[in-house]
C-alpha cells in the first residue's frame, strides 16, 4: 500500500501548525496527492472513528473532532502506512519519540495533532471517506 490517510486535526490547525506539519510530512518523503480543509459535523467524526464507538473517549473525541477545521490529506510513499505511523509517533505526545509530529506538536493524547491510517485497508476506508476517486487519481 503507497498511500496513506492523514488528518491534521482541530488543535493544531487552530495553533497555526499546519504549515509546518505539511512541510515535515514533505521533508519526510510523503508526497501529497490530494488535500481539503473541512470542519466534520458530528454524523461524520462519529462514523469516523465508529470502530471506537464503545470507547470511553468516544464522546469527548468527537466532540473535539468536530471543534474546528481539520485538514484531510492523502499521502504517497513507498510502505506509506507504516511509515506514517512513525513520523506521528505514539498516542500520547509525552511517549512519543523525539522528532514526531505528536512530540513537536500534540497538546494531550487526545488533542494529538495528527491522525493516520493503522492499516492496509483502514488506509483504503478513509481515504474514500474523504476523497472521491477523481481526486485521488487526477
Ligand atoms: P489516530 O487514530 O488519531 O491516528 O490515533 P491513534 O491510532 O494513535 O489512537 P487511537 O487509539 O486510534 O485513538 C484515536 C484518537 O482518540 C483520541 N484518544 N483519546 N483520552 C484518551 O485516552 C484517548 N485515547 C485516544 C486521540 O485523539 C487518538 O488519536
Ligand atoms: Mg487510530
Amino acid at each position: 500500500m503507497n498511500q496513506t490517510l492523514a488528518i491534521i486535526k482541530p488543535d493544531a490547525t487552530a495553533n497555526g501548525k499546519a504549515g509546518q506539519i505539511v512541510a515535515q510530512l514533505e521533508s519526510d518523503g510523503f508526497k501529497l496527492t490530494a488535500a481539503r480543509m473541512l470542519t466534520m459535523t458530528r454524523a461524520q467524526a462519529r462514523s469516523f472513528y465508529e470502530v471506537h464507538r464503545n470507547r470511553p473517549f468516544y464522546d469527548s473525541l468527537v466532540a473535539f473532532m468536530t471543534s474546528g477545521p481539520c485538514i484531510p490529506l492523502v499521502l504517497e510513499a513507498p510502505d506509506a502506512v507504516r511509515r506514517l505511523r512513525q513520523v506521528i509517533g505514539a498516542t500520547d505526545p509525552a511517549e512519543a519519540a523525539p522528532g514526531t509530529v505528536r512530540r513537536l506538536h500534540a497538546e494531550s493524547r487526545e488533542r494529538n495533532a495528527i491522525h493516520g491510517s493503522d492499516s492496509a485497508p483502514n488506509a483504503r476506508r478513509e481515504i474514500g471517506f474523504f476523497f472521491a476517486e477523481w481526486e485521488r487519481l487526477g
